[in-house]
């Protein structure tokens, strides 16, 4: 039987797991093999499972847990924040710097193939802020405003990347970087699989530009989810700078926004989201998006040890700026019980 409790002060995720006896990581692999249903069922039930006290020292031994929970490792090809493998399919969280908030996402919800599930580890604990902040897209669908939810809804969204060949000030991850390979029929493969569009530009620059719908339906318990990344991908996205109280770079961002709107088409900017009939979405629809999507923002902060586990599809997760050293590691997994998700 596990032992499970709400984390006090938190609305209702996540539910914390810890030692009754056994702290070992040996402890902890037992606690899976013989509790892992109950273990799915509180992450379907709740979204989100912390696991604290535990004796996880490092990406070798936290790979090999999170090997008990998901049944088959993806890795992170289209993936749009830097990164670096660590062990087998365990990655860093980002590498982007420590000042940048990274808004609220549920991993690659822009690929037809996502992860169901998605587990951090925390090797280090930043000295100050570094939360991975998490927020169950079941109530972010319910506090959209029903005009705007059904606007996404009726229409879907048309996610555009522009990926340069060559790192520079501008672009820090290449497309070899994001597909992890410099052969372009992989890359072309990939495409055909995942239903995107692909065209490579006379600079060497790969053009991505796909389909998805905003919402789909859990496949386990029904309920309509937000699933996207829309407020991630829309010209606009910098203006999550203000939701941390990074103004002074929200300002230059939207200048440098407004300027590049002026000179390129939509399809060039480097990342962008439409509609998903390639309409412009009203940049006061994704301010209001993410506007709720920090109301539902769930911030606890980060022990030595920790392991977190998401229902990729229900939780989405980010990361506040931080000081000092942080390193939290991440595999992504698909279970084979866990069927495809529904299209809302
Ligand atoms: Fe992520």
């Amino acid at each position: 039987m596990l032992s499970a409790h709400v984390m006090a002060g938190m609305p209702g995720l996540p539910l914390v797991v810890s030692p009754q006896e056994d702290r070992t990581l040996e402890g902890l692999k037992r606690l899976s093999e013989t509790a892992s249903d109950e273990i799915v069922s509180h992450m379907q039930s709740v979204g989100a499972i912390l696991f604290r006290g535990f004796d996880v020292q490092s990406a070798e031994q936290f790979q090999s847990f999170a090997a008990g929970l998901t049944e088959k490792f993806l890795d992170y090809r289209r993936g749009t924040s830097p990164r670096k493998k660590v062990a087998g399919q365990v990655y860093t969280s980002t590498e982007a710097p420590p000042r940048i908030p990274i808004a609220l996402h549920c991993e690659l919800a822009y690929v037809n193939h996502y992860p169901d599930r998605i587990l951090f580890y925390c090797h280090t604990a930043p000295t100050e802020r570094g939360e991975t902040p998490i927020c169950d897209m079941g109530k972010v669908y319910e506090a959209i405003d029903p005009r705007v939810r059904q606007r996404f809804e009726d229409r879907g969204i048309r996610i555009i990347q522009n990926i340069a060949a060559e790192k520079s000030w501008r672009s820090k991850r290449t497309w070899m970087d994001m597909f992890e390979t410099d052969d372009k029929s992989h890359v072309e493969q990939y495409c055909e699989h995942e239903q995107i569009r692909w065209k490579w530009k006379p600079d060497g620059t790969l053009q991505l530009i796909n389909e998805r719908p905003a919402v789909v339906v859990h496949p386990v318990t029904g309920q309509k989810i937000w699933f996207n990344s829309a407020h991630n991908f829309h010209d606009s996205w910098s203006w999550e700078f203000r939701h941390v109280g990074l103004r002074g770079l929200s300002l230059i961002s939207a200048l440098a926004e407004r300027f590049r709107r002026r000179r390129r088409s939509p399809e060039d900017f480097p990342i962008h989201c439409q509609y998903g009939d390639g309409g412009e979405i009203a940049g006061e629809d994704m301010s209001h998006i993410r506007q709720v999507l920090w109301n539902n923002a769930v911030l606890f902060p980060w022990e030595k040890g920790d392991v977190l586990l998401l229902d990729n599809l229900r939780v989405a997760h980010g990361r506040m700026p931080f000081k000092g050293e942080r390193r939290i590691l991440v595999a992504m997994g698909m279970s084979k019980s866990q069927p495809a998700a529904l299209v809302g």
